[in-house]
């Protein structure tokens, strides 16, 4: 093939190939042309060794030319097929636009989330900053640091559930899931020096039966402050004013003698019922009794404090800690502790 013969065969192979009806006739051309085989153009270099050198530099220089032609006219035509499926693809969809839009379910808190906020927000008015800790919790935590040594009977109350420890299942390090907020008393006192007022919400673990007020996993919000000069009262006008803002203006309370071996003394509280205020036999919220226990609370225990590094002599603080579900059962009439947990949106969806 000479020079001349090489451009005609450039021609040819560009009108082919823009031609082409689809990617098939088109991948035709490429072998028919471009082919490594018995492509035209490979036939054409293979001639290039058998021409007298003089000759070599100018067919050569034809054979890439029309090599490059053909390629440019592959590529053209290939853009052009993919534009008009593309087109043709386009043209066949139809949207309708008078059909409705789906409807967008905007989700919310859950009940108990919300109550930890109202909680945390209650106590940062009286100035309680709210942090957080570990659910997973060193038994030293748990226990220990609260004055509740192996084999002391407070332990039977607070049975959990035990994890097999990550960190090389040292058994004298063991942990487990938290069976209450306290341990991050310790926490906090080790961390920090006094003026110290803090609330802690968080998940708790205990073995437990279920029923309509007990579950294994649940809630609490946990009090604690300290400073020099410390009582009984603060902690009562704090819990007073606390349930004053949860349950309304006219809310008493009563203090109890109660047993917690981190704190001495010790308390429970309880409201007054703000559903009937002491008047109805048969209240469905306090059964009749007229108050609603609340929380465990107490002046933190020497003995902790000593723990932590604290001089006893020179600071005090008391402590709280009461269920967030209980507050959630009795803002939103629950019946039973178990509806917040089985995710069930029509009941979930009312709060
Ligand atoms: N942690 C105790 C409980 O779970 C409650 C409590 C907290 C009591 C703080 C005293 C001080 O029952």
């Amino acid at each position: 093939m000479a020079g001349q013969d090489l451009k005609a065969l450039a021609d040819r192979a560009a009108t082919e190939i823009a031609a082409a009806a689809d990617e098939a006739a088109l991948e035709a051309s490429r072998v028919r042309y471009l082919g490594r085989k018995e492509g035209a153009l490979s036939e054409a270099t293979k001639k290039l060794a058998s021409l007298p050198p003089p000759e070599r530099p100018a067919y050569g220089a034809a054979v890439n030319d029309a090599k490059i032609r053909i390629e440019k006219a592959l590529e053209a035509r290939e853009a052009a097929l993919r534009d008009a499926a593309l087109a043709r693809e386009l043209g066949q969809e139809r949207e309708d636009l008078s059909l409705p839009p789906r409807r967008v379910r905007l989700g919310r808190l859950h009940p108990i989330s919300q109550t930890m906020r109202e909680v945390s927000r209650i106590f940062a008015t009286l100035g309680f900053e709210t942090v957080e800790g570990p659910e997973i919790e060193w038994d030293y935590y748990n226990f220990e640091a609260l004055n509740i040594p192996p084999g002391h009977p407070a332990r039977e109350k607070w049975q959990t559930l035990w994890i097999s420890n990550p960190l090389g299942d040292d058994p004298s390090r063991p942990i487990l899931g938290r069976t209450h907020t306290s341990p991050m008393q310790v926490r906090i006192m080790e961390e920090r020096r006094p003026p110290i007022r803090v609330v802690i919400p968080g998940r708790c673990y205990r073995y437990e039966a279920t029923d309509a007020i007990r579950e294994s996993i649940f809630f609490q919000y946990e009090g604690l402050a300290i400073d020099e000069k410390l009582t009984m009262a603060d902690l009562k006008g704090t819990l007073y004013a606390f349930a004053r803002q949860v349950f309304g203006s006219d809310r008493k309370i009563r203090f109890r003698v109660d047993y917690f071996p981190f704190t001495e003394p010790s308390a429970e509280i309880a409201f007054d019922c703000f559903a009937c205020e002491g008047k109805d036999p048969n209240c469905h919220v306090c059964g009749g009794d007229g108050w609603i226990e609340a929380a465990g609370c107490g002046m933190v225990h020497p003995d902790v404090l000593r723990r932590v590094g604290y001089d006893p002599t020179r600071y005090q603080g008391f402590a709280f800690g009461g269920g967030i579900e209980r507050i959630a059962m009795l803002k939103t009439g629950a019946p039973d502790i178990r509806l917040f947990y089985q995710n069930d949106i029509r009941y979930l969806e009312q709060f």
